[in-house]
């Protein structure tokens, strides 16, 4: 990518075939992404992060395991695919955030989905920097004196008193620098060095993993679904909530992202590409996490605080393996800290490029504003673990999947001729299967969705009222 091409920030670049009097009607100040690389890049930026090393492993841990893993894969491609289509097609078809987006499609009550994706994304990112802060705080300490002996307690230093509120609030002040002055090249360019990183390192820490006496445990915990727990309501809403998370999907990430791509684009074909390589590196997360776990004895550690498994196990990895493990150990945690600043970033813009569009704030004031309070926000969480593994249990089991749901529900039935725009671009091939898309985003997924949102928003209130009784 060239820093002409980042989204909303330096020199405009119109958009080159915007049709002159389109419905729609286009900022001529919107921008384009440079190339395709750019823009998948980009978007594989924002699914892979912190969803796939530290939720996805947590998550599976706290929902039974394998049962878990096979839910997820069916929402990931049979839901998840769909969902980001149609967050693709609302994107680029209207050039515009998410506010934007359904107003000028929809009219007035459909932009009040805007607002919630907003909401969202503030909630989110508030307890998400704070996992980053200490990933952070990880990953200087891998770099500067290596991890201690007892993993365990090294959790529970990063995780109380001042420091996570201090890494948590340098972790916003660099988000809200990069989203200030534009994705620079800088990051692009790491991006595009340490995705692949993050995938080598992590494979090659799967295949340690397997020379683990002991390991075998782990594998049969997470490959080997019990038929029962298949079928419990709780697991199906937690592989839902894990396949939007983890996919950026629900709250307009994908869709701003979208709004800065060029006509041309085979969104089928790309979408396949994030869904595949986001799913790839939490599939290998697994493979890494738990056999560590069981190898290593480590199941009490975790399931005390099934949020902090990865924090806890994988420092274990890198004590015991010695002095390569300081090596390994510091490319990991480097990794994981771009990984998600790369989706931190995707989650300022979507509060940023909403302001900047409905209240024409300019990029810097719109960023500090947005990035300011969620910085405050995070305070909370940051000084509670229960209050951010609820917080992150609302957002992704509540908020995301309700966003899916109207998402699916608005392109499904009310947007026009929404093939016309995954038309443009796709192979032939693909166009034969798109009456199945819009099928899926029609019925399918509302009904899987309504589901998981009769057992998700239940639960979500009992945990604010435990939030609010100091529980
Ligand atoms: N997908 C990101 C991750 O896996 C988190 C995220 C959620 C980013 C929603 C944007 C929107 O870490």
């Amino acid at each position: 990518m060239t820093d002409r091409d980042t989204p909303g920030t330096g020199p405009s670049v119109p958009p080159p075939d915007r049709p002159t009097a389109s419905p729609d009607a286009v900022p001529p100040t919107r921008e384009l992404w440079g190339s395709r690389a750019g823009f998948i890049l980009a978007a594989v930026g924002s699914a892979v992060g912190l969803g796939n090393m530290w939720r996805f492993p947590y998550v599976t841990a706290e929902s039974g395991g394998a049962a878990f893993v096979l839910l997820y894969i069916l929402f990931v491609f049979g839901i998840g695919l769909p969902v980001l289509l149609a967050e693709f097609t609302l994107g680029r078809r209207t050039r515009l955030s998410p506010i934007g987006a359904l107003r000028t499609t929809g009219g007035r009550g459909w932009s009040i989905i805007g607002y919630l994706f907003v909401a969202a994304g503030l909630l989110i990112l508030s307890y998400y920097s704070v996992i980053a802060g200490w990933v952070t705080r990880y990953m200087l300490d891998s770099i500067i004196s290596g991890f201690p002996g007892d993993p365990g307690a090294y959790f529970g230093q990063a995780t109380e008193g001042p420091a996570p509120i201090i890494y948590h609030l340098a972790f916003m002040v660099l988000t809200i620098t990069i989203v200030m002055g534009g994705v620079e090249k800088g990051i692009e360019r790491a991006s595009l060095i340490m995705m692949p990183t993050l995938f080598l390192v992590v494979l090659g820490l799967a295949l340690w993993a397997f020379s683990l006496e002991g390991s075998g445990q782990g594998y049969s915990y997470y490959l080997n679904p019990s038929m029962d727990e298949l079928f419990e309501l709780e697991t199906f809403a937690a592989a839902a909530g894990q396949a939007f998370f983890s996919l950026s999907l629900g709250m307009g990430a994908m869709l701003t992202f979208s709004s800065y791509l060029s006509r041309d684009e085979n969104l089928p074909r790309e979408g396949t590409i994030i869904a595949l390589s986001d799913f790839g590196v939490a599939f290998l997360a697994g493979l890494v996490v738990f056999p560590i776990i069981f190898a290593l004895g480590l199941q009490e550690s975790v399931t005390d605080s099934t949020v902090g498994a990865l924090f806890i196990s994988i420092p274990g990895a890198f004590v015991e393996m010695g002095a390569i493990g300081r090596v390994v150990g510091a490319l990991f945690f480097i990794a994981l800290f771009v990984g998600a600043l790369t989706s931190a970033i995707s989650l300022l813009e979507v509060v940023t490029s909403s302001m900047i569009d409905e209240f024409r704030i300019p990029r810097r004031k719109a960023a500090v504003g947005a990035g300011g309070l969620i910085a405050v926000l995070g305070i909370l969480p940051a000084m509670n673990i229960d209050v951010l593994g609820a917080m992150d249990a609302i957002a992704s089991e509540v908020f995301l999947p309700m966003g899916g749901l109207a998402l699916a529900v608005f392109v499904g039935w009310v947007l026009s001729r929404p093939k016309d725009e995954i038309l443009r671009g796709a192979s032939p091939t693909i166009a034969g299967l798109l009456g199945g898309w819009i099928w899926v985003l029609r019925v399918v997924a509302p009904i899987f969705l309504v589901i998981v949102l009769y057992t998700t928003i239940p639960n979500g209130i009992d945990a604010v009222r435990a939030i609010f009784q100091g529980g």
